[in-house]
Parts: C-alpha cells; structure tokens; sequence
C-alpha cells in the first residue's frame, strides 16, 4: 500500500566509472571490483529497486580528470574517476534488470546535438516502459572541448542560452508523434496518422533542426527532466525546466535559503513550484549502534588521498590547481575563470574569505572525500532523524544518496534506514505506478505542455 501525503524522493547517485565521486570508494575493501561488465550495474539496480529508490542517475563526465598538472597521470596512477562509461548504455542493462526503478543519464547540452540526445532519452523511455530521466548539463572543464574539436569550453552565462535552445529543440522533437498517431491497420496497411506527425522545423541561434523524430511518445509522455544549476542562471534555468532538481547544500540553514529560492525561480517561470522536487546529495553512514556508523564513517573517510581533491577540484573548476601554492589566494580574477559558480560561491561562504587559497577550496569543499556532502551518521532512528529535520523542515523533497562504497552504501540504506522512514509514513511503502512519473508524483505532458498549453 503506497503511503499517503508527502513523501521523501529517493535518488541513488551513480558513477559509470571504478568509484562513486569518492575515489577512496574503490579502494574499500567491500567495494565491488566487477564494475567493468553488467553484474555489477544490474546488482546495485536491484539493490535500489528493493529500497523502491525513485531514481537510478548516473552522472557523467566526458574527459579523464586532466586539468591538473595538465595531464592525466595522477589522476590513472590514483583511479580518480579515470574510467567512465557512457551511461546510456549501462541504463538500458539496469532497465532489463528492474520493472520499476527510474533510470536518470546526464548528457550535455554543450558538446550533443538535440536530436541526438532527444532520440537517445526518447528510446530509453520505450525500452524501460516510460522510466527514463535525463539529467540535462551544460559541463564543466576544457578537457570536454578538446574530446569535441573545441579549444575551451564555453563561457558559463552562454552554456546556459545555448542550452535552453537546446531544450526547446528536443522538446519539439518529443512534441513530434501525438499520442493517438499510430493507428497500425494491418488489413488497410494505414500505419500512422500524417497528419499526428509533426516537424519542428527549429531554425535558432545555435541549432537547426527539421524532425519530425523518428520515436514515438512513451508511456509516461516523455523522460522526466534532472537539472542541477544552482547560479543565478544556473538558476533560472532549472526553474525553467527541471521537474527534479539536484542541489549540493553546506548545512540545513543554506538548504532552507537555497530550496525556497529554486522554488521561487520554478514559480517566476510559470510553474507550480509543488510540481518540483528539490534533492539535495548526502552520504549516510548507517550501523546497528552510533559507534559502529562512527567507525564506518571515520574508516572511509580515511580512504581519501590528498591527491584525490585537487584533482576533482581542477576538474570541476577548470582551474589547474598544481598551478598554485597551497597557501596562495585566488585573484578575483582567476575566481571569475572557475567553471561551476555554486561551487565556488560555497566555499566563498563556508571559508569567510572573498578570496580562499588553494587550502581552502580543500578544506572547504571537502571535494573528493566524503566529507562532499553532509554525511547523516548514526542508528537507523538517527539517521531517519536528521533526513526526518530536512524534509520536514522544508529544505528539501527528497535526497541524492552518495555511496562511499558500491554496492554496501545502498544495500545499508534499504534494509536499515528506509524502514524506519516508512514506519514515520515519510518513505513510500511500494511504487505508485509504472512509470517514473507516476512513482514521482508528476502529470503525464500533453504536446506542448513545455510552452504553457494544456498539460
Ligand atoms: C548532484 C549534482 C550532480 C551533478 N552532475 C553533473 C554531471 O554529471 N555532469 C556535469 O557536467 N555537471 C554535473 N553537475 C554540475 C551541474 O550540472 C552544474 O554545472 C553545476 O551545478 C554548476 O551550475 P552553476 O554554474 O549554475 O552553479 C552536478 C551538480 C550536482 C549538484
């Protein structure tokens, strides 16, 4: 029996790659090594299905982590998020593994082409029964560019005007096929209505395109939309068009600042900001006693090199951090450069200081450990506890679980801490339907439901 009122959106946070975003993840000694073929993908989904996570979402880089030093030595000799799959691939494994789960991709709006990326989402929520979700990023790093012919990578406020004639272009390939269209008369051999068959014709700035594309609508409409800007126009564009937002928060008092104001852009795009989920990353460190989580929690967090963070960090930021003393502040200038301005703002604020040093974006960000996101530690009651305070207190609509080790940090979460969430009517009790839109509680779009008509 589904539980009634609201209820926490759980999200696995996954990598295509021999770590989670912590790279001591894979020198833990439970860590699956089997990462490299389909047995791993296909038990954490199951994993995930029995804890009834919404969502499976892969995030996605495309280049090794080589900003530092400029080359990628470091980053192989240490296994920093050196292998990355395409994560497409490996949903449509998991999807065959599981009838429920969602399946999020993120792919970039930066270096694919709309109808590419509309094709792509558009069959994976056919394969998957309408289950799909795309996780829409404009990419961080010059790494990316050099993979794409480019020499650097676009500048931040352009990333984004780019793509939102992105979107509007795969959401007029999506708007192609209306839901009554085929019609499959074998004995008359009329397979589809031409005139329920429609061509964008996109002519902008940035992209043409003609469709109409070649996949019909899915059960659930089309894939559900992941965003996670978190600038001010990272911002808007996330008001815009995320139906499930990604969020990194220092603590529950930002949280509480940073959810109403993504809720406010939802409302000043013209969207019902209850429609969009806020979720925010977290790790957990669960045991049967709160010393048992402690040990857990102190025991991979040691697993973290030095080496790990200014890597990530040159990664994220597009800044090579080998390029600086430890001690050396960042100019106001050189801040400007860094990629991914909600991170930098974060630790702008945590650190004190308009300009933080090299130490700083260390000790601040915690990048490459697990101290990335808060870390909720302790019993099940603890830790329900403190999820319990987020949710409740308005900071949140759900959670993007971090795993500090594949697949245990998942398999701990489900059997420990989710009935516990159930017991408090906070966690859903099975799926509500068979789609992801459906389980997240969002409408089926109408054609042309994205530019304000009838949803
Ligand atoms: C939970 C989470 C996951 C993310 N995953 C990716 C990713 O897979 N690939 C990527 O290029 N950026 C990823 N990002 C970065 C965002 O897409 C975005 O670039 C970043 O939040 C900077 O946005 P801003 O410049 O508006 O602050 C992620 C961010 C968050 C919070």
């Amino acid at each position: 029996m589904a539980t009634k009122g609201r209820t926490i959106k759980m999200v696995g946070f996954l990598q295509a790659q021999n770590c989670s975003i912590a790279p001591g993840s894979w020198r833990h000694p439970a860590a699956s090594t089997d990462y490299l073929g389909p047995d791993h993908f296909t038990r954490v989904a199951r994993v995930l299905e029995e804890g009834k996570f919404h969502l499976a979402f892969f995030d996605d880089r495309l280049a090794m982590p080589d900003i530092y030093g400029r080359d990628h030595r470091a980053a192989v000799e240490n296994g920093i998020r050196v292998v990355k799959m395409d994560p497409a691939t490996i949903l449509a494994v998991m999807s065959a593994a599981t009838t429920r789960l969602g399946l999020g991709g993120t792919y970039s709006t930066t270096y694919y082409e709309p109808f590419h990326v509309a094709r792509l989402f558009a069959t994976l929520d056919l394969m998957s029964r309408g289950r799909a979700a795309w996780n829409v990023v404009t990419s961080l790093n010059d790494s990316e560019a050099a993979n794409f012919g480019r020499t650097e990578h676009l500048a931040h406020d352009l990333r984004y005007d780019r793509a939102d004639e992105f979107m509007e272009a795969v959401m007029g390939h999506w708007d192609s096929w209306e839901d009554d269209a085929i019609i499959l008369d074998k004995e008359s051999g009329r397979f589809a209505d031409g005139d329920k068959v429609h061509a964008l014709k996109h002519e902008g700035k940035f992209f043409r395109t003609h469709g109409p594309l070649p996949v019909p609508r899915s059960a659930q409409g089309h894939p559900v939309l992941i965003q996670a800007g978190q600038s001010g126009r990272g911002r808007r564009f996330a008001g815009r068009w995320g139906e499930l937002i990604f969020v990194v928060y220092p603590n529950l008092a930002a949280g509480k600042k940073q959810y109403a104001e993504l809720k406010a852009a939802v409302a000043e795009a013209g969207r019902d900001p209850d429609s969009v989920a806020v979720a925010p990353a977290c790790y957990v460190n669960v045991a049967e006693t709160s010393a048992q989580a402690e040990d857990k929690r102190a025991f991979t967090e040691a697993l973290a090199k030095p080496v790990d963070a200014v890597v990530l960090l040159s990664e994220a930021l597009n800044f090579d951090f080998a390029s600086k003393d430890m001690d050396s502040e960042f100019t106001d200038e050189e801040l400007k450069r860094l990629s991914w301005g909600g991170f930098k703002d974060r630790v702008v604020q945590l650190s004190g200081k308009p300009n933080p040093t090299v130490r700083d974006f260390v000790s601040f960000s915690g990048r490459g450990t697990t101290r990335e996101f808060p870390n909720f530690t302790g019993t099940p009651k603890q830790v329900a506890d403190q999820m319990e305070e987020w949710f409740e207190g308005r900071a949140c609509d759900g959670f993007v679980l971090v795993a500090s080790q594949y697949p245990g940090s998942f398999e701990d979460f489900s059997r420990l801490v989710v009935p516990e969430l159930q017991r408090r009517g906070l966690y859903h009790r099975d799926y509500a339907g068979a789609t992801l839109r459906e389980n997240l509680g969002l409408p089926r779009p109408g054609i042309g439901a994205w530019k304000g008509g009838n949803s």
